[in-house]
C-alpha cells in the first residue's frame, strides 16, 4: 500500500554528510509524488547553524525543490559538545559544499526554525510529520515558546539516541541528543507522538561507495550522481578513519533510517515505550533510556525501532537514488 501522497513534512537537519543522504531520498519521494516537504528548519549540530543552512538551500536548489523555506536554526546554549565537523567536514557536506549551487536564500534574513515549526503546526494541527535529523535544539525552542505545540504534530520522527548499543561521542550518548541533552529532554517529556531510530538500528547501514556507483550508472554525467559519489568518498575515508563501519569501506546513513520507516515501514521493527534523556550523569549525560518492559508504569511516549533488515533498507535507498538521477 502507498502512504498518503499527502503525507506533509517538516525536515529540521543539520546537514550533514548523512542528512544529505536521507534529503537526497527525500527529494526522490517527493519527486515520485509520495510526500510534500512544507519546510527545511536547519539546526545547528554537526557544524554551526549558518552552515547547516546554507547547505540545507544548497541541497534544496541541487533537487529543484529551492521555493521551499529554509529557517536558521536556534543556537545551543550549551557549547560544551563540539560539533562532528571531523566526520562531515569543515563545510558539513564533505568539504563538496562549493560544487553545490549558490543559494538565493539568506542566512541573515531568514526566519528562526522555531517561529516556521510553530506556525507551521498551527496552521496545520495533527497534519504535519517532523522528521528530525539533528540535535532537538528547535523543536525545543518551539515548546518552550509555544507550550504543546509539539503535540500538534501528526509524528516527531527523530534519529538519535542509543538504548541497547553504547554510544557514539560517550560510551553512552549518541551525537543529536549530547549535543544538547536538555533540549532532547524537553522534547521527550512534551510528546507521546515520537518515533525514535537510534544508533541500535543505524549502525548496521553501511553505504559504500559500489552503491553510489550503482546509483550513478544510468546518469554518470548528472550533478546529483557525481555529488553522491563525491560524498560517499569523502564520509567514507572520515568514517573509516573514526573506526565507524567496523573496518568496511563505507559509511553509516543514520538519518535514512527516519525515511526507511515513513516510506518503507516493513524493513524496521519498533517496541512502544516510555522513554528519558539522562541530563545529569557524570558519565551519562545524553544517554537515552527506554523502559522497554513497562515497569514504572509511566505513560509511553514513543515507539523505538530495535531492529532493522538494513539489505533491504539499503535496496530501497538505492532504487530511490537511481529515480532521482533521472529526474535533474
Ligand atoms: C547523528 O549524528 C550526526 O553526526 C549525524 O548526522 C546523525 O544525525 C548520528 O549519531
Ligand atoms: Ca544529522
Amino acid at each position: 500500500m502507498k502512504p498518503d501522497p499527502q503525507t506533509k513534512i517538516i525536515l529540521d537537519t543539520d546537514p550533514g554528510g548523512d542528512d544529505a543522504f536521507a534529503f537526497l531520498w527525500l527529494a526522490s519521494l517527493i519527486q515520485q509524488d509520495l510526500a510534500k516537504l512544507v519546510a527545511v528548519t536547519a539546526t545547528d549540530g554537526n557544524v554551526q547553524a549558518s552552515l547547516t543552512f546554507t547547505n540545507a538551500c544548497k541541497l534544496l536548489q541541487l533537487t529543484g525543490l529551492d521555493q521551499v523555506e529554509v529557517g536558521r536554526g536556534v543556537l545551543n546554549p550549551d557549547q560544551a559538545m563540539a560539533n562532528a565537523a571531523m566526520i562531515h567536514g569543515h563545510d558539513g557536506l564533505g568539504n563538496l559544499a562549493h560544487t553545490l549551487p549558490v543559494p538565493h536564500q539568506n542566512y541573515q534574513t531568514a526566519r528562526f526554525s522555531d517561529e516556521i515549526l510553530i506556525e507551521t503546526l498551527t496552521n496545520y494541527p495533527g497534519d504535519i510529520t517532523i522528521v528530525a535529523l539533528g540535535p532537538l535544539n528547535n523543536l525545543a525552542a518551539a515548546e518552550i515558546k509555544s507550550p504543546g505545540i509539539l503535540q500538534a504534530a501528526k509524528e516527531i520522527v527523530l534519529m538519535g539516541g542509543a538504548f541497547r548499543v553504547p554510544g557514539n561521542v560517550t560510551p553512552e550518548a549518541e551525537f543529536n541528543i549530547a549535543y544538547n541533552p536538555e533540549a532532547a529532554a524537553l522534547v521527550f517529556n512534551q510528546c507521546q507522538n515520537l518515533v525514535i531510530l537510534p544508533l541500535d538500528v543505524t549502525r548496521s547501514l553501511i553505504f559504500t561507495p559500489e552503491m553510489a556507483n550503482d546509483i550513478s550508472q544510468n546518469a554518470p554525467d548528472q550533478p546529483i550522481t557525481q555529488f553522491i559519489q563525491s560524498l560517499c568518498q569523502s564520509m567514507s575515508k572520515a568514517s573509516l578513519a573514526h573506526r565507524e563501519t567496523q573496518g568496511i569501506q563505507g559509511f553509516l546513513v543514520h538519518d535514512a533510517v527516519t525515511l526507511a520507516y515513513l516510506f518503507y515501514p516493513e524493513t524496521l521493527q519498533f517496541y512502544r515505550a516510555r522513554t528519558d534523556v539522562e541530563t545529569v550523569g557524570q558519565f551519562t549525560r545524553g544517554r537515552t533510556l527506554a523502559d522497554f518492559r513497562h515497569q514504572t508504569k509511566l505513560p509511553a511516549n514513543a515507539w523505538v525501532a530495535a531492529t532493522v533488515d538494513p539489505v533491504n533498507l539499503l535496496a530501497c535507498l538505492i532504487e530511490d537514488l537511481k529515480c532521482l538521477g533521472t529526474f535533474s
